[in-house]
């Protein structure tokens, strides 16, 4: 029976920028290899969220591991029904909105919120059968994971994405693109980065399917 036909009991790491359509072939990919999903950018960002509820000041990195140490955040790992809650109150929504994305990478970069979250992650992926998507994943949280992949496009395709996404001007997504990339990439804890055994897909010129059935290939293979 093909590899595709039964459960997939292994960890698949999803890595990459935002904008390379990592979290919809993540989900997709999950389905399909009848695994779970965890969406870790959403923990970055419910942590967000409970350092701007809180109000402290983001670049006080003791401040803000405080509030994230104290937040009780919970995430679903069901592909089809994604939902996070913080303190058992749902954030779908706020967590994407413009002032959580604004504030997340200063929240990602605090050494002692990613040693939380890390860990927490760890936890959730257990014992596998998994997709997991991230910046880190293959690199620090999960360096077992089998594929790796590491998912790129040009940064034009990327803010026409985002842009489609969210809405907006292409411009203005664009700028909004580079700014993250660049403090994620720069931050002394766990920088953006691509591991060297990672395989790397561009994404520019392939449809979801296409990135989605590339990625079943990968994962049938590691786990033959
Ligand atoms: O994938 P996303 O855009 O939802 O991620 C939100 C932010 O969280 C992004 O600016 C980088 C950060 N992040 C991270 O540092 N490490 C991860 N594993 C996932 C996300």
């Amino acid at each position: 029976m093909p590899a595709t036909h039964s459960p997939f009991s292994g960890v698949v790491a999803l890595d990459g920028p935002s904008g390379t359509g990592k979290s919809t072939v993540a989900r997709r990919l999950a389905e399909q290899l009848q695994a779970r999903y965890l969406d870790t950018g959403a923990m970055y960002r419910a942590a967000t969220v409970a350092a701007l509820r809180a109000g402290v000041d983001l670049s006080d990195g003791v401040a803000v591991t405080r509030v994230v140490e104290a937040a009780k955040i919970e995430i679903s790992t069901d592909p089809q029904s994604v939902s996070i809650t913080l303190d058992g109150e749902p954030v779908d929504t706020e967590i994407r909105s413009a002032e959580t994305t604004a504030a997340v990478s200063a929240v990602s970069a605090v050494p002692a919120v990613r040693a939380l979250l890390v860990d927490a992650q760890r936890e959730l992926i257990g014992d596998g059968a998994i997709v997991v998507e991230g910046r880190d994943i293959g690199s620090v949280v999960w360096p077992g994971a089998r594929p790796k992949v590491y998912l790129t496009a040009t940064p034009e395709a990327r803010a026409r994405r985002r842009a489609g996404e969210l809405g907006g001007d292409v411009d203005a997504v664009a700028a909004d693109i580079a700014r993250r990339d660049r403090l994620d990439s720069s931050r002394a804890a766990s920088p953006l980065m691509q591991s060297t055994d990672a395989i790397e897909l561009d994404t520019t010129d392939l449809g979801v399917d296409e990135v989605v059935a590339r990625l079943v290939e990968l994962a049938s293979a590691a786990a033959s």
